[in-house]
C-alpha cells in the first residue's frame, strides 16, 4: 500500500541542497520559505540527501505524533545517542520500557504540591541575583539579559537540586564543566558532517573526560546526602526518596547520578532562554509591563511571592505563555516513525523522521490571528478555548510532556515579580537581537536590554 498513498509535497532534491548551507546557518527561514511553498506539512530529502523527512506544523499530525500514536515514534538519534553520550541515561534521553519505569518513579516529584516546596529557596535566589544585577548596573546599565538569565536559571536548578548541600565552588565547578559540555553538544548536532574529525582530533574524549568530571562533583554530593541525616526538601531527596512500584527498591547510584544530571540540563537553559525573549518583549511593550506591575503589586505588594500569589498572578502567566508561542525555547521536536503510519491521509513509511516544527506553529496565521503579535490577551482564561489542541506546545505534550513544566512556570513568574519590582528596562534603539535556533532558541548575539532601577513610587502607583 505505502508509495500508492498520498506523500506530503516534496521539496525537490536539488533545492534541498542548494538551500543546505543556509539551512545550516539558520534553518527557520528555510522551514518557513518551505512551508510558504509547499504547505503545512512538506516531505524533504534529510541534508539534501536519500533518506527523507518531514516537517509539520499541523495540530493533528502534531498531536498524533506525541499522543495519540505516540508507541509508534521514539526520538531521534540527536537526544539518545549524542545527549546521552556526556549525560548518561536520564529521562530526556531514554526510550521504551527504560524510560517509561523512570518516568513514573520520577513523576509524583514534580507534582505541584511537591514543587511549592521549593518556593523560598528559588525566591532566595533570585533575590541575591539580582541584587548582585543592580550593583552592576551602577557601573554599566546596558546588561546582556541572556547572559544573566542563564547564570540565574542555572544557580535556581543547581538549589532546587542540593539544596544546602551545594557550596559556591562546585557550584561554579558545575557551571563551568556543563556549560563547555553544552557548547560541544550543539556542534555535535549542528555540524553532523564534522562528527569524524571530533572522534578523529581527540574532542569526544576530551569532553567525555569533562563529563567524567562533572560527574565526579554530582557524584561526591549524592554520596554525602546518603551519608548525612539530612532530609532536605529538594529534587536529590526526591530521587533518592523514590521507589518503584513493582520493586520497592530505590534508583541505583548512577541511575540518580544520570537523573540528576539530565535535570541540570534539560532544566535551566530552556527557562533562561524564555525568560531573555520575554524581558526583550517587555522592553518593546510599556503598556504590557506597565499592566503586568499592576498585577505584580496587586497581588504580592512588597512581599516575598507564596504559591497563593503565584496561582493569582494570571496576568502575569499570560505574558510567559504569550512569549512562549513567540519564542518557543523547544522550537522544534523531532521523532521517528517506528513502523508505517498513516496520519491525515498521509502514508509515513516505517523510519520517517517527523519535524515537528514548534516555531512555525506558534506563528502559523492559519492557527493564529496576527501570529507575529506580542498579545497576552490570548492567552486569558476566556479565550483558551479557542485555541486548537496541539497548536501551542511549548512543553511538548503526550506522556513525553516536559516533566519541568510546573517547576519552570513557577521559576518564571517569581523572576518576573522580582524583576519588575527592581528594574526599568529599555530597549537599545538599533539593537541587533534574532533568533538563532541551536539546540533551544537562543539570541544570536544576546540581549542587550538598559536596567535602571525602578523608582519606589511606579511601583506603589502603578
Ligand atoms: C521554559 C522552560 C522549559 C521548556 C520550554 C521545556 C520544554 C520541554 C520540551 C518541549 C520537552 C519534550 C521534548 C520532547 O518531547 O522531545 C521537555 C522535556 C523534559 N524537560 Fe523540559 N522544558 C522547560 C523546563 C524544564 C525544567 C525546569 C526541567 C527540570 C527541572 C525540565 C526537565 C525536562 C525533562 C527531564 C524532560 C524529559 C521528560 C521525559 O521525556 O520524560 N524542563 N521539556
Amino acid at each position: 500500500m505505502i508509495g500508492k498513498d498520498p506523500f506530503p509535497p516534496l521539496v525537490p532534491r536539488w533545492k534541498s541542497i542548494q538551500r543546505a548551507l543556509k539551512f545550516a546557518l539558520n534553518p527557520i527561514p528555510i522551514l518557513d520559505k518551505n512551508i510558504e511553498e509547499y504547505g503545512d506539512t512538506y516531505a524533504f530529502h534529510i541534508g539534501g540527501f536519500f533518506s527523507k523527512g518531514i516537517v509539520t506544523t499541523e495540530p493533528e499530525i502534531i498531536r498524533h505524533v506525541l499522543q495519540k500514536n505516540h508507541r509508534n515514534y521514539r526520538k531521534s538519534n540527536i537526544q539518545t545517542k549524542i545527549l546521552a553520550r556526556f549525560l548518561g541515561n536520564g529521562l530526556l534521553t531514554s526510550e521504551g520500557d527504560y524510560w517509561l519505569r523512570q518516568r513514573r518513579l520520577i513523576q509524583p516529584g514534580f507534582h505541584r504540591d511537591r514543587i511549592k516546596g521549593l518556593i523560598n529557596l528559588m525566591n532566595s535566589e533570585i533575590h541575591d541575583s539580582l541584587a548582585q544585577l543592580e550593583s552592576q548596573i551602577q557601573l554599566n546599565p546596558v546588561v546582556d539579559v541572556h547572559g544573566e538569565m542563564n547564570r540565574l536559571a542555572f544557580r535556581i536548578i543547581a538549589k532546587a537540586i542540593f539544596s544546602t548541600s551545594l557550596n559556591e565552588a562546585d557550584l561554579q565547578a558545575l557551571s563551568e564543566r556543563i556549560t563547555v559540555l553544552q557548547k560541544f553538544i550543539v556542534r555535535q548536532i549542528r555540524q553532523p558532517y564534522m562528527r569524524p574529525w571530533h572522534h578523529l582530533s581527540g574532542q569526544v574524549r576530551r569532553h567525555e573526560k569533562i563529563s567524567d568530571r562533572t560527574k565526579e562533583i554530582l557524584a561526591r554530593l549524592i554520596a554525602q546526602r546518603k551519608n548525612s541525616q539530612l532530609q532536605e526538601d529538594d529534587l536529590l531527596q526526591m530521587l533518592l526518596d523514590a521507589r518503584y512500584e513493582d520493586t520497592g527498591e530505590r534508583m541505583t547510584d548512577e541511575q540518580t547520578l544520570d537523573e540528576a544530571l539530565v535535570l541540570f540540563i534539560a532544566g535551566h537553559e530552556t527557562s533562561a532562554n524564555a525568560l531573555a525573549w520575554i524581558l526583550y518583549l517587555l522592553a518593546q511593550y510599556d503598556n504590557i509591563t506597565d499592566k503586568l506591575r499592576k498585577e505584580i503589586s496587586r497581588v504580592v505588594g512588597d512581599n516575598s511571592p507564596t504559591y497563593d500569589h503565584i496561582k493569582e498572578l494570571q496576568y502575569t502567566r499570560q505574558v510567559i505563555e504569550e512569549g512562549m508561542r513567540l519564542y518557543p525555547p523547544a522550537w522544534i521536536i523531532d521523532r521517528v516513525s517506528l513502523d508505517d503510519d498513516v496520519i491525515k491521509g498521509y502514508h509515513f513509511a516505517k523510519g520517517t523522521l517527523m519535524i515537528l516544527y514548534v516555531y512555525g506553529a506558534h506563528r502559523s496565521d492559519k492557527l493564529w490571528n496576527y501570529p507575529n503579535r506580542f498579545d497576552p490577551g490570548r492567552f486569558h482564561q476566556d479565550h483558551t478555548k479557542s485555541i486548537q489542541p496541539f497548536s501551542y506546545f511549548p512543553f511538548g505534550g503526550g506522556p513525553r510532556l516536559c516533566i519541568g513544566n510546573n517547576f519552570a512556570m513557577m521559576e518564571m513568574q517569581l523572576t518576573l515579580v522580582h524583576f519588575l519590582r527592581k528594574f526599568d528596562l529599555e530597549r537599545i534603539p538599533g539593537d541587533d537581537v534574532s533568533p538563532l535556533p541551536m539546540v533551544t532558541l537562543r539570541p544570536k548575539a544576546g540581549i542587550p536590554i538598559k536596567l535602571s532601577r525602578l523608582r519606589e513610587s511606579r511601583v506603589r502607583h502603578s
